[in-house]
């Protein structure tokens, strides 16, 4: 068999059409509008109305990705949907978007490590292209967090945004594609970021309602240090795999959790900030869609090109991280 490449094909975000500015947090939160964009970078954020869902938002990006790789839904092989926000804990919400692109019993799977899920995804999709079982896999990172968290907790109601993006990636013999990845995880700090109630350990009840201990906690200095740390070895890990070094990245295309994150990155790997793609300002934390959404936008505006070396880079809840070189196209 020759060897096979995932080109990825197709690309598409989807952002609900609701902007909350930072100012409008100012009248119902203890927090100014210039604390959140000085510690953070984030202006605004895109929040989800009560007509939508995550799998709605999914199927949004889905089909825009299946549109540009111009490819029906009913040929896709695998349906892979990165989230820790699902419409219901069980089904999964894969399958709702499978079956709502009428993506007739195409398996279809979620992966749930938070902010991490879209590359993990990502790499999982590659194994299957690489090994010939499937030909054509949408892979789509999505985030509806808005509902998941205490709009009364200045300390992470103002970090997150609501946003899909989706990718489609296709088996081809001309090399291109995922060339190399870190995948890792930390379990010892799983605390630090936590929604602590309404799963097994311990089931909703009227206590957990009256304590709002389901919704999103997190460790925010402790996640901020865990993210500065693991950036450069991550990154370090998935360039030596590929047989490059960062001399040979086009774009670095970090998950958009904090700016001042991504700064620290910069000063680290000793690469100008301007060779990072941020979008922050305008979206905010939006989980495992950060990642394809910020390459949708600027594949979409001309700033990446298809052909250009990445470098996608996250880390999150877990805790977890994940890294990934890829050139989504052949060079010609
Ligand atoms: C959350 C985060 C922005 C907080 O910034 P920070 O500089 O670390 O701030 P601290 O947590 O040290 O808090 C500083 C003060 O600001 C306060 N504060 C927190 N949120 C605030 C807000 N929205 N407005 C005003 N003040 C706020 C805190 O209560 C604290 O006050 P105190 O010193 O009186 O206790 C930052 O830690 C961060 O981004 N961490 C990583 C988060 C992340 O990546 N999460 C997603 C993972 S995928």
């Amino acid at each position: 068999m020759p060897k096979l490449y995932g080109e990825i094909t197709g690309w598409g975000a989807y952002v609900p059409p609701r902007i909350v500015t930072n100012h409008e947090l100012e009248a119902t939160l203890d927090t100014t509008s210039e604390w959140i964009v000085q510690r953070t970078g984030i202006h605004q954020r895109h929040i989800a109305d009560a007509s939508e869902t995550t799998s709605t938002m999914a199927v949004k990006a889905s089909w825009s990705a299946l549109a540009q790789a111009n490819l029906p839904s009913t040929a896709l092989d695998l349906i892979l949907i990165a989230t820790s926000s699902p419409d219901y804990f069980t089904p999964p919400v894969s399958s709702m978007v499978q079956a709502a692109l009428n993506a007739h019993n195409t398996p279809a799977m979620t992966i749930v490590t938070g902010c991490t899920g879209f590359v993990y995804a990502l790499v999982t999709a590659h194994q299957f292209i690489e090994t010939g079982a499937y030909r054509n896999i949408l892979v789509v990172g999505v985030e509806l967090l808005s509902r998941f968290v205490d709009w009364e907790d200045r300390s992470t109601s103002v970090l997150f945004g609501d946003a899909g993006g989706a990718v489609v990636m296709q088996a081809t013999e001309k090399p291109c594609g995922l060339q190399g990845y870190a995948l890792g995880s930390d379990g010892n700090g799983f605390q630090h970021i936590i929604m602590p109630s309404g799963g097994s350990a311990r089931p909703f009840g009227a206590d957990v309602l009256h304590e709002g201990s389901h919704h999103l906690q997190m460790n925010g200095r402790e996640v901020f240090k865990f993210a500065t740390r693991i950036f450069g070895p991550a990154s370090d890990q998935a360039l030596k795999m590929a047989g490059k070094t960062i001399a040979d990245v086009d774009w670095i295309i970090p998950h958009q959790a904090n700016l001042r994150i991504i700064q620290a990155a910069a000063r680290d790997m000793e690469i100008p900030l301007d060779r990072f793609i941020v979008n922050i300002d305008r979206y905010a934390n939006t989980s495992a869609a950060s990642i394809p959404l910020a390459l949708a936008e600027n594949l979409d505006c001309g700033r990446i090109k298809p052909t250009d070396t990445l470098l996608l880079v996250s880390f999150g809840a877990g805790m977890t991280w994940s890294a990934a070189v890829v050139q989504m196209q052949p060079g010609k």
